[in-house]
């Protein structure tokens, strides 16, 4: 009969097997085509029936039970290669990138950051409001009737009446002379895109008490283009109502934002009578300029002037409409272009490559993510 248990020693084999190549090495010497378990098994085939008896389930238990062991002893060995790899790879995601930062902050969006820091310091909250506006918000409220020839001004992009959604309506249920909020009309209202960000005005003061001092920054759209006007520009609204509030606390405002924001004390302001059906009196605010190697640089007058923005005291129609007192309260109102903004201080001369995501320009004109404006670090320098 023969004498099986020098398997014994391929099991001890097997279980102190150092790695992966040796381990496939010891399996075919046992198992492959060649091995001793396979020459063992043929053995049976020669053998008498009262030794296969004996002998054949001894063999296939010690099949069983290297089979097994090879299998077992392969996990641990994968687990413990794979458990290498990882201490190998590891990353600790907590330090700071050593590669430069791929993204830029876009001027707009950097502008945006230094208006709402500048309005921060002088008490000025940011307020948002929907660019999917509805007529009543963005023409009726702010003094612009129906029949107004502002409207036809505004170049306005309408939606389809089939696109109209339901809107939210607030604001107060008493009907005002220029009329009620459009819940108040019972029926879907004329949609359309913002054209300016005044209809925030209405929002702030229908959703809040006075006294009211906010900034309102967002897109706005005009059906307009050229290389200065693109159908989706920027603006910011500004906004107080208050007691007692005069034309002299409007100038001060502009004059202390403008200063901040071209970083420079001699900033010049011309207020020239306008129209805005929204404010009275309105006045268009100009920037003087100088001329530095042909270049116009913002700062004195002596090379001319510069339109910045439109403002004015808030119409007190306009403050009616939004359910308050005119008598009780005033304010002031401006409304600027932020991309003009941007191409004055960071001198840029076409709007257009402003929105044409073209990486080369973003890369030259664009802003650090880690450079988050401060007054004291200088709003954007
Ligand atoms: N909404 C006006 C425009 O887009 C600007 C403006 C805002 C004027 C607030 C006066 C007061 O032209």
């Amino acid at each position: 009969m023969s004498d099986l248990t020098y398997l014994e020693s391929y099991l001890h084999q097997v279980d102190a097997a150092p790695d992966l190549t040796a381990l496939e090495v010891l399996r075919v010497a046992v198992l492959g085509k060649q091995g001793v378990l396979t020459a063992e098994l043929k053995k049976l085939g020669q053998m008498t029936a009262e030794e296969r008896v004996v002998i054949g389930p001894l063999v296939h238990q010690y099949r069983a039970e290297l089979t097994s062991a090879i299998a077992t002893r392969k996990a641990a060995l994968d687990a413990a290669a794979l458990d290498a790899r990882l201490a190998g790879e590891r990353l600790d995601m907590t330090l700071p990138v050593d590669a430069p930062l791929a993204g830029t902050i876009h001027p707009v969006s950097q502008v945006m950051d230094e208006l709402a820091e500048i309005f921060a310091d002088l008490g000025f909250a940011v307020a948002t409001g929907p660019e999917i506006e509805d007529d009543w918000h963005n023409f009726t409220a702010l003094n612009i009737p129906e029949s107004h020839p502002a409207r036809a001004m505004h170049d306005t992009f309408y939606f389809e009446p089939q696109a109209r959604t339901a809107r939210d309506g607030q604001g107060p249920s008493s009907d005002g002379e220029l009329g009620s909020p459009p819940a108040g009309l019972g029926s879907s209202p004329r949609m359309l895109l913002r054209t300016h960000t005044s209809p925030v005005q209405i929002r702030t003061m229908l959703a809040q008490k006075p006294p009211i001092r906010i900034i309102a920054p967002g897109r706005t759209y005009r059906s307009d283009s050229d290389a200065t006007h693109t159908p989706m520009f920027h603006q910011v609204e500004g906004l107080v109502i208050d007691k007692g509030i005069t034309l002299g606390h409007l100038k001060w405002t502009l004059e202390t934002f403008l200063k901040a924001f071209f970083e420079r004390d001699d900033i010049v302001l011309r207020l020239r009578p306008s129209y805005f059906p929204f404010t009275e009196p309105s006045a268009e605010v100009d920037v003087g300029y100088t001329l530095e190697k042909g270049k116009r640089v913002i700062g004195g007058s002596g090379g001319g002037w510069m339109e910045v923005l439109g403002s004015g005291m808030v119409h007190p129609r306009v403050i009616a409409a939004c359910g308050l007192d005119p008598d009780e309260w005033q304010g002031f109102a401006f409304g600027c272009g932020i991309d003009r903004l941007a191409m004055l201080k960071y001198g840029m001369d076409d709007l257009r490559a402003f929105f044409d995501g073209d990486i080369r320009w973003l890369k030259h004109y664009g802003f650090s993510a880690l450079d988050v404006p401060t007054l004291s670090g200088g709003v954007g320098a």
